[in-house]
């Protein structure tokens, strides 16, 4: 198959790229003009250039094209608006392009979020997928509106939710390693918080999987999580333990978070650059638990995560080891 894949050099989309390039098929990046193609090297990629913020002339990068897999997207800014304009308005230049100039098109897949679906009620218990979304943050509504747009066209579209995403390459999920390197697991204080998680490798395979599948009505959405959910403090420990540490449960009361996210707010203003960490980002932390069943997809796609978390942890601490990122 022909596959464009937005965002292909970023942080999951990389992982999708090698894995549509080792089953043989054919893939084009959609980047932008500043971005950084570093971990596309070596892979037999065709990079078209393209803002999602600015109309978008995609008629040669789409010719032909019989996947899109729609990965870019804002996932942090100073205001809701900033995330709307590429992850709403961007998604709908993308669609509308690929309306009136992919005749080929088999299948949309928008990567969305648990975000868009808003926290579980708590503790293991998933969020029922009949749930009407209700999702907490700017990113979680801009990404929520973006599967609205994508509901709406007139595509074979399939809309993927994973939840934290962790694994090579990946700068986010890192801070927590490098913090369980030192032997700290800080946990919002009170009742755990429990989440669901997928590793980078395996979440490309199931995007995959949801591309090949045959009948799956359009606009179906589907959460993409790996089996086992785990708490924040188990989950710190285990990254502590994948790096041979002891990780010691720091609990941080809520009012110190929200004020460690009010002040992470004004250094990013003061710098000029959003920041992953944020009071936004505080407020998820805070959410009693983000848990989606793996059925829907097991059954749908026939796809489990199929890497245990200690092993993905493992390998991930070894690809940061190997590149001297920890
Ligand atoms: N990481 C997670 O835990 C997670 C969890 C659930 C869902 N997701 C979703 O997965 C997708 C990929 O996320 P990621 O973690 O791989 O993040 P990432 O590494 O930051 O990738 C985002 C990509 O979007 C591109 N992009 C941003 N703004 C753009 C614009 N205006 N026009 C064109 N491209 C633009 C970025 O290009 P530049 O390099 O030029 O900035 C980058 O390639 C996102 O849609 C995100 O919402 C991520």
């Amino acid at each position: 198959m022909r596959a464009l894949v937005t965002g292909g050099h970023g942080f999951i989309g990389a992982h999708l790229c090698e894995r549509l390039v080792a089953e043989g098929h054919e893939v084009r990046v959609l980047a932008r003009p500043t971005s950084d193609l570093s971990s596309l090297a070596g892979l037999p990629v065709q990079v078209f250039l393209g803002d999602l913020r600015q109309p978008l002339a995609l008629t040669e990068a789409l010719a032909g094209v019989q996947w899109v897999f729609h990965l870019a997207g804002a996932l942090k800014g100073f205001r809701e608006a900033d995330l709307m304009a590429v992850n709403r308005e961007g998604t709908q230049r993308l669609v509308e392009a690929c309306v009136a100039q992919a005749p080929d098109l088999r299948r949309f897949l928008l990567v969305s979020s648990l975000a868009a679906a808003g926290p579980s009620p708590g503790g293991f218990e998933p969020r029922s997928e009949a749930a009407e979304a209700q999702p907490l943050t700017w990113y979680g509504r801009s990404k929520r509106a973006a599967e609205q747009v994508v509901q709406a066209a007139p595509l074979p579209s399939v809309l993927l939710r994973p939840p934290v995403v962790f694994g090579p390459r990946d700068r986010d999920v890192l801070s927590l390693f490098r913090l369980a390197r030192r032997g700290w697991v800080p946990v919002p204080a009170g009742a755990p918080r429990y989440y669901s998680v997928v590793s980078a490798p395996d979440l490309a395979e199931g995007l995959l999987r949801a591309a090949e599948a045959s009948s799956l009505p359009s606009g179906t959405i589907l959460p993409l999580v790996a089996p086992e959910v785990v708490s924040a403090a188990e989950l710190g420990q285990r990254m502590a333990r994948a790096l041979g540490r002891r990780g010691r449960v720091v609990p941080v009361p809520e009012a110190l978070l929200r004020m460690a996210g009010w002040g992470a707010d004004a250094v990013a203003r003061w710098r000029g650059t959003p920041a992953i960490f944020s009071a936004q980002k505080v407020m998820e932390m805070l959410a009693p638990a983000w848990v989606a069943s793996p059925e829907p997809a097991r059954q749908r796609l026939s796809w489990m995560a199929p890497t245990p978390l200690d092993e993905a942890l493992a390998l991930t601490v070894r690809w940061y080891r190997d590149h001297g990122w920890l």
